[in-house]
């Protein structure tokens, strides 16, 4: 049975930085508050022109530029996300489309914020099943567009972004060691988007009643998440059959530094174990996580031979927790240029719309 390597990683945030001083500037709060009851600072807010899949595109040709794949390579791609494009076509199609990923399957995953732990560990299954040999896999939020502005409750929490991580087949050991998945749907009212699905579809007055804005009751999600978070990492070391003390990195959802400090304490694990970036980005949901991981990648934390718990929770509510062996890329002969198929796969698309706008005029469009 081949083993499910995590070999290339990649992220995107907007450019636009939005600080707890500019939201006073717009509602009833102040830094002192935010950074108090949540350890952030400041979020990122994508501009009118960058959605979901622009971020995400950006951060897989990252993520295929350290893995050294072509865009064609993958098998599978699969997108984490609670801010799609559409109900559909699915955001992973968009960006199958725009990387040229001609033989991909491409869906989404919707399991909110823990949707990045639990779309890793569907790659990595369906790579353990011997089904596919790559995949690609994303985390991918503008929830920026979802907020509602005049909330203090939700506003302040929320950021843009992207990640993405290539996992890959290889007969060496390593890689995903072993993953949880949890869900209650009987909480599914303490986080939700109640508006636009085919329950309460877009009306005047859903929108005049804000339904389609977050909805949360943040006590609620603040005592699921403080009960959930330690005990999910736990159980998946166990499957590992690895403890704490083999960890080097635990990598947790970045929704709120107090619900990170509790699952330290939980864990009997200091602090300095964890990746903490909340600070810089707020909650980007399925986001969060991957571009934590880039970052302490990127800044030398986080080494080859590295044992790490990703570890997360969310609307559904779900939560979950997924323990590695961090490999690096598989070594390679030839270096491939993902970025170069950009234009390939944008003409490619041009020249399918034709085609299908050619076989409409002879075919008619009623047959
Ligand atoms: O991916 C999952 C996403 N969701 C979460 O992780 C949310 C988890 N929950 C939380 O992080 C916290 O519950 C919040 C940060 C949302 C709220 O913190 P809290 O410590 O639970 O505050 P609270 O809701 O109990 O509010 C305390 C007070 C209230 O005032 P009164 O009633 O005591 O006078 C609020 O009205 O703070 C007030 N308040 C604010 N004040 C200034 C609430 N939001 C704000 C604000 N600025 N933004």
């Amino acid at each position: 049975m081949p083993y499910a390597h995590i070999t290339g990683w990649g992220m995107s945030v907007p450019e636009t930085v939005l600080t707890n001083d500019d939201l006073a500037k717009i509602i009833d709060t102040n830094d002192e508050w935010i950074r108090g009851h949540t350890g952030i600072r400041e979020r990122r807010i994508a501009s009118e022109n960058q959605f979901p899949s622009t971020l995400a595109v950006d951060a897989s040709i990252k993520a295929l530029q350290v893995a050294n794949l072509k865009p064609t390579d993958i098998d599978l791609i699969i997108c984490a996300t609670s801010s799609p494009e559409y109900i559909f076509p699915a955001t992973a199609c968009l960006i199958q489309d725009e990387l040229g990923a001609t033989k991909a399957g491409a869906f989404d995953l919707l399991a909110a914020c823990t949707g990045f732990i639990y779309a890793t560990n569907m790659a990595a299954q369906s790579i353990r099943s011997g089904s596919i040999r790559n995949a690609l896999v994303i985390g991918a939020e503008t929830l920026s567009r979802f907020v509602d502005w005049k909330d203090r409750n939700t506003c302040i929490l929320f950021g843009d972004g992207a990640g993405a991580f290539v996992l890959q087949a290889s007969d060496q050991p390593g890689g995903v060691l072993s993953a949880v998945m949890h869900s209650d749907g009987s909480g599914g009212d303490a986080l939700s988007l109640p508006g636009g699905g085919s329950h309460i579809p877009a009306t005047e007055a859903s929108i005049h009643e804000g339904k389609h804005y977050i909805h949360m009751d943040g006590k609620k999600v603040f005592r699921f998440a403080t009960r959930v978070m330690g005990q999910a990492a736990k159980e998946v070391l166990e499957l590992a059959g690895l403890t704490t003390n083999d960890v080097q990195w635990i990598i947790p959802h970045q929704a709120n530094f107090r619900i990170i400090e509790t699952a330290a304490k939980y864990l009997k694990m200091p602090l300095d174990k964890f990746i903490i970036n909340v600070d810089r980005y707020g909650n980007t949901s399925t986001a969060s996580i991957p571009i934590a991981t880039v970052e302490a990648v990127e800044k030398g934390l986080l080494k080859n031979g590295d044992k790490i718990v990703l570890v997360g929770f969310g609307a559904g509510l779900t939560w979950g927790a997924l323990a590695a062996e961090w490999t690096g890329p598989i070594p390679a002969e030839h270096k491939v240029h993902p970025e170069s198929y950009r234009t390939w796969a944008r003409t490619r698309s041009f020249m399918r719309r034709i085609v299908r706008f050619i076989e409409g005029l002879i075919w008619g469009r009623d047959s």
